[in-house]
């Protein structure tokens, strides 16, 4: 059987990297794309069932050019995964127009865009879509007005997905992570904020890449065939526990 192809978006690094490089060690072939060309060449150099695809996933145009890249590189599409992203932390009063929409353009109009362009292919082989949300879009919280909706949207709108596509046997997911140590987070995550996320969930510690990219697979996988418009929160516990009183612990 031949193998199946996964276009995971943002995997020059972080949780799109480890996502390409499980889906590889599962069988797949990837088509990884970023924005950021040099990073994308070195991360992909040693990936033999991979190939990089250099494309900005919030303008139409180069969205549409690598779907038609994609399917003259590997001819099918079996799962999208929209994991590209970018994160500010700023108070409303704070936040302008512009970081508002560079925000929007990444985290959500590239979430349309790029599951539009490949519904016909998705059509051909009943693939999966796997959005990747987050904690900030199942909690708000102060500091991410454009993140956190961003992410809420991104939520919503793998329901609207899941409602139209299941016809024709598209299934679409969404992962909501916590917290894990990547670039993205590293860069708006403060000492502070990393010791009370910490404090703030049940299992203590920070995700791995890794444990995001292993819900991301099984919901693309046969695995997952009857599982759709689900929102999976892999988090260590910090969704679920509310604000977690600490005067309700028993330490
Ligand atoms: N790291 C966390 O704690 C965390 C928590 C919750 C959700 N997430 C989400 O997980 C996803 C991956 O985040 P990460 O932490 O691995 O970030 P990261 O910054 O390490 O990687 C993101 C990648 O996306 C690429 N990218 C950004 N905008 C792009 C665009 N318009 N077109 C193409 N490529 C683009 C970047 O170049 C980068 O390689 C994001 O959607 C993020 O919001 C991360």
């Amino acid at each position: 059987m031949s193998k199946k192809i996964a276009l995971v978006t943002g995997a020059a690094r972080g949780i799109g990297l480890a996502t390409a490089k499980l889906f590889i060690a599962q069988g797949w072939n990837v088509a990884m794309i970023d924005r950021d060309g040099d990073e994308l060449q070195s991360a992909s150099a040693d990936l033999s069932d991979a190939k990089p695809f250099i494309f900005d996933v919030s303008i139409p145009e180069q969205v549409d050019q690598m779907i038609a890249d994609v399917l003259g590189a590997f001819g099918q599409i079996d799962a999208v995964v929209n994991n590209a992203g970018v994160a500010d932390f700023l108070p409303v009063e704070e936040t302008s127009f512009a970081t508002w929409r560079r925000i929007m353009e990444t985290n959500l109009d590239g979430v349309f865009l790029v599951s539009q362009a490949a519904i016909p292919a998705l059509k051909e082989t009943k693939g999966a879509i796997v959005n990747i949300g987050s904690i900030s879009g199942l909690r708000a919280s102060t500091l991410r007005v454009a993140y956190g909706t961003s992410k809420a949207a991104v939520i919503h709108m793998t329901k609207q997905q899941a409602a139209e596509l299941g016809e024709y046997g598209i299934r679409a997911n969404c992962v909501c992570p916590g917290p894990v140590k990547t670039k993205l987070a590293m860069a708006v995550h403060s000492p502070e904020i990393i010791s009370a996320y910490l404090d703030a969930m049940p299992l203590g510690r920070y995700g791995t890449e890794n444990e995001i990219a292993e819900v991301i697979h099984f919901l693309c996988s046969d695995k997952a065939s009857f599982v759709t418009g689900q929102i999976v929160a892999a988090d260590g516990g910090f969704e679920t526990t509310g604000v977690g009183l600490p005067a309700l612990r028993r330490k």
